[in-house]
Parts: C-alpha cells; structure tokens; sequence
C-alpha cells in the first residue's frame, strides 16, 4: 500500500508552474531520491507535501484513503509526515536537548520548558543525540553550533518525530565526510523500520549509494523515475543537467 501519492498537483508562482501536474507514489522500506537541477521544483514539492505552501491544483493522497487538497501544515504530523529544511530551521535560543525535547513531549516551546521531562524522554533524545554525535553539546543553544552540527540537529529532530514519511531536502550538504556516514546511516535505519524516505540530493554518489527508486525533475515535470542506474543513464536526465 503507497504510504503517499500526489495526483497531479500543480504548483503555480504567478506565471510559473513550478511544480507541474506530478504524479509520484512513496512506499514504505525504500529509499527515494528527488533529484533535478536547481529550481528544478523539488523543495517545492516537500513544501507542498508538508502543507507550508497551498496546492494550486491536484490532490495528496495519504495512506490509501485519505485525500487532501487543502494542505493544513499543522496537520502534517498527524499525517505521520516530517522534514528536514533546505536551510536549517532550528530553535536558536534553546538548547540542543530542549529543541529535541520539543519534539519528543509534542509541546509547544513554553510548555515544553516548563515541564519535568519524564526518564523515558530523556532517554530517547539521549539516544538520538548520541547517534548524531551532539549528546556532548547537549547545553549549548543551538545558535552556536557549527553549520554541520545545526544540520545534524535538525536530522535529529526529524527522526525523534515518529512519522512514516521523513522528506530531507538536502541533508548532506554542507557536511564532513563522517557527518555524511552518520546521516547515510540514519536513513538506512529508517528504511530498515518499514518507513518511506525521500532524499533531496545533488550529488549523484550519494542518490546511487542509497536511493532505491528516484523521480528526477525539471522544470517542475516528472521527466524519468527508476532505479537510480536506469534514471542517471537516461539521455534526458543528463541533458537536464548539463543544459540542453
Ligand atoms: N515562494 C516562491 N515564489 C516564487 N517563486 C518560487 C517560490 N519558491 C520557488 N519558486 C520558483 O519555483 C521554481 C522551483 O524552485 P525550487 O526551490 O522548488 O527548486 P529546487 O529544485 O528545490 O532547486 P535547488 O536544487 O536549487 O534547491 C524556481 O523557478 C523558483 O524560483
Ligand atoms: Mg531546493
């Protein structure tokens, strides 16, 4: 059963259709890749996809029944949808545990402040800290984490948040190498628990070493999906990146 599905969804800014009459399906315990050049539409569609910008046309379809073409971003949760930003997007001014914390109790800032974390809280955000490497900066806000780090932050973030599509555009870029292995590894393990996975990526080793299905993009049109062998041997797809 597709965990998700657009059905023609259109996205127009005035003149432009930035997204473009797509029909794309996620199913669960895959890796995909989202790939095209820049302003290819691929942020735009996960902002679709997370209700931060209104569909123009079409429809989401979540689970096998439930059809949206209002897209309410507070109820993308609910949805079990979750993502990552292109630009970071994290709570400065609180601390590496609290923007966690936040997540994991479901509160909003204030209230999550203010609450005495329970054991079972404390325990999972030092489980996802630790993964990522930052149970050590767990005090420091967040503001004064390096790039990197803010990004391995908000990964984190994303995974505490129990969802069955985790969208992530562009996770890796930016990254060390070994900050790469650590976020190529979480997205295995997330593909391993049975949960779909959608990967924004431009570049290409990294879209073969993971992805096992991808939609390749250009100019807000679905132009080649497959494995990512058949879709980055395809004539088109290379003339999309290299300009025809
Ligand atoms: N809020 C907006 N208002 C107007 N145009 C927009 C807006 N957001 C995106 N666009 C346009 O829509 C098109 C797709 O942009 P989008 O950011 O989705 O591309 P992308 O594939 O994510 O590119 P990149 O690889 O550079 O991140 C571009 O032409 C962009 O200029
Ligand atoms: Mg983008």
């Amino acid at each position: 059963m597709p965990l998700l599905q657009t059905k023609q969804i259109v996205k127009s800014f005035g003149g432009v259709h930035a997204v473009d009459h797509l029909d794309i399906t996620f199913d669960g315990g895959k890796i995909y890749g989202l790939i095209g050049p820049n302003g290819s539409g691929k942020s735009t569609l996960i902002n679709l996809l997370t209700g931060l910008l209104p569909l123009t046309a079409g429809t989401v379809v979540v689970g096998d029944s439930l059809s949206i073409s209002n897209i309410n971003s507070s109820d993308m949760a609910t949805y079990g949808i979750t993502r990552t930003f292109q630009n970071v997007r994290l709570i400065g001014q609180l601390s590496v545990l609290d923007n966690i914390l936040v997540v994991l109790t479901e509160r909003n800032v204030w209230g999550a402040l203010f609450e005495r974390h329970g054991k079972l809280h404390l325990d999972q955000a030092e489980t996802v800290l630790k993964k990522v490497g930052l149970w050590e900066k767990r005090n420091e806000h967040a503001e004064n984490l390096s790039y990197g780090q803010r990004k391995l932050l908000e990964i984190a973030r994303a995974v505490s948040m129990k969802a069955n599509i985790y969208l992530f555009d562009e996770p890796f870029a930016g990254l060390f190498p070994e900050m790469i292995k650590i976020v190529s590894n979480i997205l295995e393990e997330l593909k391993g628990s049975g949960v779909a996975v959608v990967l924004v990526e431009h570049n290409m080793d990294l879209i073969r070493g993971l992805t096992d299905y991808c939609y390749v993009l250009d100019s807000g049109k679905l132009i080649a999906e497959g494995t990512p062998g058949e879709v980055l041997s395809k004539e088109n797809v290379v003339e999309a990146y290299l300009g025809k």
